[in-house]
């Protein structure tokens, strides 16, 4: 089980063949976080991907009482959630975070923050960037990557979003996301999500990126390159990215 770190312009990359154990030295960030800040914020994303990482965030915690207690002060915020799917519905984000991450941790409930899809979206989103001014960008923000190059829901336009907004999700990504719902037209055609800035002022960035699918999406993402069109492009002008992946793309950045 080896793993590659090469540092690429500003963008650090750690690349191994084995997964799970990419999401081993990914939780090694965020659990040196953990233990070395007062009251860390943590930026949280859903789906495939980060998965195993939070199963090892989860399982290291509970195995280290002193690492387990430290969650309390944690205030944690989340990329984005589906418009029109409330917090209990199964494939919302709040039911994902409760699902793997939060029912396992002494969290405070009322500093894990979430999109909220229902509602008054525009006051939803007033409110969710108050909070983030309030508690503080987070100390290390966890990203995938969409095969279009979207990060969040932040997906590829002529112009993208600063701040906390509701967006259409683009076709690729609810084809994507399908899978976890009855079938493609159960996918929500709408979603909030953290804008870029919010994304960017994050002291540190860990995106994990994995299998063939993501292989494009990272080329055109760290090809030298800024462009709307690929909105994880603009991950280059941040001085701390680290990129967890089983992809090798050097061949094919320029
Ligand atoms: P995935 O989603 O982890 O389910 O592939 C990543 C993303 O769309 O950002």
């Amino acid at each position: 089980m080896s793993a590659v770190t090469i540092r690429r312009q500003r963008v650090e990359w750690v690349v191994a063949a084995d997964r799970s154990h990419l999401h081993e030295l990914a939780a090694n960030v965020i659990l040196d976080v953990l233990r070395n800040t007062e009251r860390p914020v943590f930026g949280f994303a859903t789906g495939g991907t980060p998965l195993g990482l939070y199963e090892q965030l989860v399982r290291r915690s509970l195995e280290n009482p002193r690492l387990l207690t430290r969650w309390q002060d944690v205030t944690g915020f989340n990329l984005d959630e589906y418009v029109g799917l409330s917090p209990e519905h199964p494939q919302s984000y709040h039911h994902y975070m409760w699902r793997y991450v939060y029912r396992y941790l002494p969290v405070r409930p009322d500093r894990m923050f979430i999109p909220k899809g229902i509602g008054n979206l525009e006051d939803n989103c007033r409110s969710y960037d108050e909070s983030l001014m309030k508690y503080g960008w987070p100390d290390v923000q966890i990203l995938g990557i969409g095969k279009n190059g979207h990060i969040g829901f932040n997906e590829p336009a002529r112009r993208l979003a600063m701040n906390t907004h509701v967006t259409r999700l683009s076709e690729s990504t609810r084809l994507a996301n399908a899978r976890f719902f009855p079938s493609a037209r159960d996918v929500p055609e709408q979603a909030i999500t953290m804008g870029m800035a919010g994304i960017l002022r994050a002291k540190q960035i860990v995106l994990l990126a994995f299998g063939e699918a993501k292989r494009d999406a990272l080329i055109r993402a760290f090809s030298g390159w800024l462009g709307t069109d690929v909105p994880a492009s603009l991950l280059q002008l941040h001085p701390h990215v680290t990129v967890f992946t089983d992809q090798d793309i050097f061949g094919d950045l320029s």
